[in-house]
């Protein structure tokens, strides 16, 4: 690219505009076009939008996970409790305590484990879409995926009875996307978050002294005598952050750019053997983890910047995945593209913990609304998305159904 005929973007993380928010690929293409990685004169952090350089620093030890939160003394109080889970969670981790508090988990996520999960939710699926197909109408973000979601969590994790609402209450809260003003937006998150440590806590001290073959009781088994009750309860608290917005997004993307691009649809309905690279594809191409955080520890110098240490470093997977070097034609959805080692669940050590189910989930819902989709009307006036920088998702997804 010759620079001579660009002038340097603007960063679009200073003051997001709705714009960038609903289409951020141009923006990224444009900061990837200028320099793949990049700092901006007023910048917090580096923007890193090339596939190949996302990738490398994803598995290079000096970008570390461990990222320093900065001055949290003016959040409201009841962030204190999470910020102390936080400090416990395998995500900001380094090696060697990334490893100690990620391995007990392996089992309890590995594919035959998962693939448990499959019959229940399938059945969950259909009998919601059968709903879908009597009302003729339905939303798909709050009133499809989540409770179809809610439904596996509850089963997975062995809510007690008489703490399920108080939990999907503040599992719901939790979400980035609460309305409108900053702080409503942090303090019911806060709140749901210390409500949510405290169900963690009683379920690991009860299934400690009770323990039974279920995923809970498995994960303390494996983590054996070294590792504490707070420490099991604060990453198994993660796994559910981790998952439910993700997913909660994620699916809606998928089903929204599927029913849009009608001739990838067409190829996924006449073949249903697709599934599983219609899946990476639409991880690829809509993902809802735009970008993770990382801080390096050392200089680290290259082709196009040399970053200090201590340097907060954005690696924008959503741009990676879009990098014309890495993909062809990247803007276009294509459910037969073989070359796509797509980094939409990350790469390296902290690779998702949740690919499986991820895959799983995914590919249950797709399925099946594939069978319907030829009677699926998408709305009139396309949906907003979420007023995110991290995470990318639709508020809503209305679609009909002809009887
Ligand atoms: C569409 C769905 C999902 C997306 C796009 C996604 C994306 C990601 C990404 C990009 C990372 C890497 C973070 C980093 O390197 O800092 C990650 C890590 C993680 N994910 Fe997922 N994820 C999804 C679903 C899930 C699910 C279903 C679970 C739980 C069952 C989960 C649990 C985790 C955990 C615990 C980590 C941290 C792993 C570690 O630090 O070793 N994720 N995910």
């Amino acid at each position: 690219m010759n620079k001579q005929n660009l002038t340097e973007p603007q960063d679009p993380y200073i003051k997001p505009n709705l714009q960038f928010v609903d289409d951020p690929f141009p923006v990224f293409d444009e900061v990837r076009n200028w320099s793949p990685i990049w700092k901006g004169k007023q910048s917090h952090s580096y923007l890193v939008t090339g596939f190949q350089q996302v990738s490398n620093f994803l598995r290079d030890p000096r970008f570390s996970s461990d990222i320093n939160f900065g001055d949290t003394s003016h959040l409201h109080a009841d962030s204190a409790e999470l910020i102390q889970a936080q400090k416990y969670w395998m995500s900001f981790k380094n090696e060697p305590d990334h490893s100690q508090f990620r391995r007990p988990f392996l089992t309890e996520l590995s594919a035959n484990e998962i693939q448990k999960l499959k019959v229940t939710l399938d059945a969950n699926v259909c009998a919601r879409l059968k709903k879908f197909e009597q009302k003729g109408e339905q939303e798909f973000v709050y009133e499809f995926t989540e409770p179809v979601l809610f439904e596996c969590i509850e089963a997975w994790f062995g809510i007690p009875e008489n703490s399920r609402d108080e939990f999907f209450w503040a599992v719901s809260q939790t979400a980035s996307h609460l309305p409108p003003s900053p702080d409503r937006r942090i303090y019911p998150s806060y709140k749901a978050a210390k409500i949510l440590k405290e169900i963690f806590s009683k379920l690991v001290e009860n299934r400690k002294k009770k323990p039974g073959n279920d995923f809970v009781s498995n994960v303390i088994k494996a983590s054996g005598e070294t590792v504490s009750n707070e420490i099991i309860s604060a990453n198994l608290m993660l796994v559910m952050f981790a998952s439910y917005e993700t997913i909660l997004y994620f699916v809606p993307n998928a089903i929204y750019e599927l029913l849009r691009n009608s001739d990838q649809l067409k190829l996924l309905s006449d073949d249903n053997t697709l599934i599983a690279s219609a899946t990476e594809e639409l991880l690829r191409y809509c993902g809802s983890v735009i970008s993770i955080p990382r801080m390096t520890t050392e200089v680290v110098e290259t082709e196009f910047a040399v970053i200090g240490k201590g340097e907060r470093v954005s690696l924008i997977l959503a741009a990676a995945n879009r990098d014309p070097l890495e993909f062809e034609n990247p803007t276009q959805l294509d459910i037969l593209r073989t070359k796509n080692k797509h980094l939409a669940l990350g790469g390296g050590a902290h690779y998702c913990i949740g690919a499986y189910f991820t895959r799983m989930f995914v590919q249950t819902i797709i399925e099946r609304v594939v069978e319907f989709s030829s009677r699926i009307g998408l709305p009139a006036i396309p949906p907003p998305y979420i007023r995110s920088v991290g995470l990318r998702g639709l508020q809503h997804l209305n679609l009909t159904i002809d009887s």
